[in-house]
């Protein structure tokens, strides 16, 4: 291993994902062991370019590694897609003689890594951090997990509401233009369907699913909706529909929102992001640029960042196959 980076920074971008604290201290950390600076850039690209930087040191990232959301905050930065931008975001990081940067984030964020990296030829790490698992090159993003768990609870308590007044439900999910956490959290909490971009089930479809279900005796049932979802109508207009086609079903829609993105991560995730983030900064050591670290069959692998944007985070088929069965 070649230590030529004496001083690296790294930043959280796009939407937080629990475990982003449990990477942030491991790069910390990883870097305190092989005596590089650490420096940790507030605010994601935004927070580069408005030179929003600081040092951390081991101790500073004391009692995160349980924590939700991102210490280093997080922003969607539209001046960092300018070139303008990206200059005085260079000029920032000369400031302070940073050699390399890990970015913590999504696909959005790796692409601003990649340009930068491109046009100013400072090497970039990226770790996927992301509920939405959409990433190319990794089987899990961090918070992917804990986001699982997270819906996975919130559809238990809708269950026993449902059940009680003789419902359905249409509960939306997040993910994007990924089915991932939908058909997962269908699986697990036993929905009646699972309605996700990747597989367009069709209103006619699903119209006969649930006129089956009801004769088959079940009183209440939950269909999951990714957001992402191209039935062509969105939850609220899914329900109406429903209502007016199936008069029967007297219909409720929850939208779980934000709170899929927060709270404890996971053990899965604070595992998975140590070990990404002890991996990003041991690549940068070794002269990786451009790449993306991900995790496939339990080992760290590397993935070029262009491939993880372009490539496509495929759904498992299996599990449409097992959650058709299991809605009988
Ligand atoms: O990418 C994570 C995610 O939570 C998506 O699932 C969702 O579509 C989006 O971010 C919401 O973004 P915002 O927080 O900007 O509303």
């Amino acid at each position: 291993m070649d230590k030529t980076i004496q001083n690296i920074a790294v930043l959280t971008s796009g939407g937080d994902a629990p475990g982003m604290n449990a990477a942030l201290r491991s790069v910390v950390r990883t870097c305190a062991h092989y005596k590089i600076n650490c420096f940790g850039v507030y605010r994601g690209y935004q927070g580069l370019i408005e030179g929003d930087i600081k040092p951390l040191s081991a101790r500073s990232v004391n009692n995160i590694i349980n924590k939700g959301g991102t210490k280093l905050k997080s922003a969607r930065s539209q001046e960092f897609r300018t070139k303008e931008g990206r200059v005085k975001a260079y000029e920032n990081l000369k400031k302070h003689s940073i050699d390399a940067l890990v970015v913590i984030g999504g696909d959005g964020s790796f692409t601003g890594g990649m340009i930068f990296e491109k046009e100013f030829g400072v090497p970039v790490v990226g770790i996927p951090g992301t509920i939405d698992n959409d990433i190319f090159g990794t089987s899990h993003t961090i918070g992917y997990d804990t986001a699982l768990n997270t819906v996975v609870d919130a559809i238990d308590k809708i269950r026993d509401t449902a059940i009680s007044h003789n419902r359905l439900f249409f509960v939306e999910v997040m993910g994007r233009d990924a089915g991932h956490i939908a058909l997962n959290v269908g699986i697990g909490a036993g929905a009646e369907e699972i309605l996700i971009p990747e597989e367009n089930l069709g209103l006619d479809r699903l119209l006969e699913s649930l006129k089956r279900s009801k004769k088959s005796g079940k009183s209440s049932s939950i269909v999951i909706v990714a957001e992402g979802d191209k039935i062509g109508k969105n939850v609220f207009e899914l329900a109406e529909y429903i209502e007016e086609n199936l008069p029967s079903y007297e219909v409720r829609v929850s939208v779980l929102g934000h709170i899929q993105r927060g709270g404890t991560p996971s053990c899965f995730d604070r595992v998975l992001a140590s070990r990404m983030g002890l991996k990003a900064v041991e690549s940068l050591m070794d002269g990786v640029s451009g790449h993306m670290i991900g995790i496939q069959n339990g080992e760290m692998i590397l993935t070029p960042l262009d491939k993880a944007i372009k490539g496509k985070s495929k759904i498992n088929r299996e599990l449409i196959r097992v959650s058709d069965i299991m809605t009988l």
